[in-house]
């Protein structure tokens, strides 16, 4: 296969309990249904709060298995906790080995690789980063390891978290929004020592397309909401939406889609679902 079809969804923060979100999930679902992908990525929150309700996963994955079609996922802060981040920024739920057992126990291995269509496709778990958890060592060493076995092909990686704002090294604000800054140089060094053509995320709910180097950095729509800018202060397009990717051997097209059906639930709504 030369070429192949990709779309990447993230942050549809589904639950049974807490249905609000899943209108726009359905109106993903048609679109995935209609264009039929040859795989499907979820990058994160696939739940509402996952760490309050284990059923919220369970209902997730229903809802991805529903889609008939290849896909892979990675958690996000609200599937296993949230990562320790900069200036001591301590979670009220940090992630916690079991909680990432849970999510395994549902979605597979929350890092894996892909070869696909001459691309390695890499997907890694963001709420490791400074988590002091074995595991976020292992997936390190991993990491580096499955670069190197890469061998001059392209690589995607598909990570919750995007890795900066706009440069490695930069002033810290919101200390939850990006990967923490003591993982950045050491993951950076990482994927600079391969072919790394796409860093794909999620998590921040603005779209945003933009690069470091060779790496095209695709901050994916979220399928459920986006906040106010009382609430989160804006860095790129605060729609809903999905991405789509065609990959070849030469590169990768991305196309992020907006659908005038996905609704926009009012803060009153978030505030209600979050109790913010
Ligand atoms: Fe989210
Ligand atoms: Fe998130």
């Amino acid at each position: 296969m030369d070429t192949f079809t990709l779309i990447q969804i993230t942050d549809t923060h589904l639950s049974r309990e807490r249905p609000e979100f899943l209108p726009n999930f359905e109106v993903a679902a048609n679109i995935i249904g209609q264009t039929k992908p040859d795989l499907i990525v979820h990058t994160g929150d696939i739940a509402v709060e996952a760490t309050l309700r284990s059923d919220d996963l369970l209902f997730g994955k229903e809802a991805m298995d529903s889609l008939n079609t290849p896909y892979r996922a990675i958690p996000g802060n609200h599937d296993v906790g949230d990562n320790p981040s900069d200036n001591n920024y301590m979670p009220p739920t940090p992630v916690s080995e079991s909680l990432v057992q849970t999510y395994e126990s549902h979605f597979g291995p929350d890092h894996w690789s892909l070869d696909q269509g001459g691309w390695r496709l890499i997907g890694l778990n963001a709420q490791l980063f400074s988590s002091g958890l074995a595991r976020a060592d292992q997936q390190h060493d991993w990491l580096v390891q499955s670069l190197e076995e890469s061998a001059g092909r392209p690589v995607a990686v598909f990570c919750h978290k995007p890795l900066l704002r706009d440069h490695i090294e930069e002033a810290a604000e919101v200390p939850y929004r990006y990967v923490p800054m003591v993982d950045r140089a050491p993951l950076a060094a990482a994927l600079d020592a391969a072919d790394v053509r796409l860093f794909a995320c999620g998590h921040v709910h603005q779209a945003r397309d933009h690069w470091r180097g060779n790496t095209r950095h695709v901050w994916c729509p979220a399928t459920a909401f986006t906040m106010p800018d009382s609430i989160q202060p804006r860095v790129g397009d605060k729609r809903c939406g999905l991405t789509s990717y065609r990959f070849s051997p030469n590169g990768v097209q991305v196309e992020m889609q907006f659908p005038q059906t996905m609704s926009h639930p009012e803060v009153g709504v978030l505030r209600k679902v979050y109790a913010i």
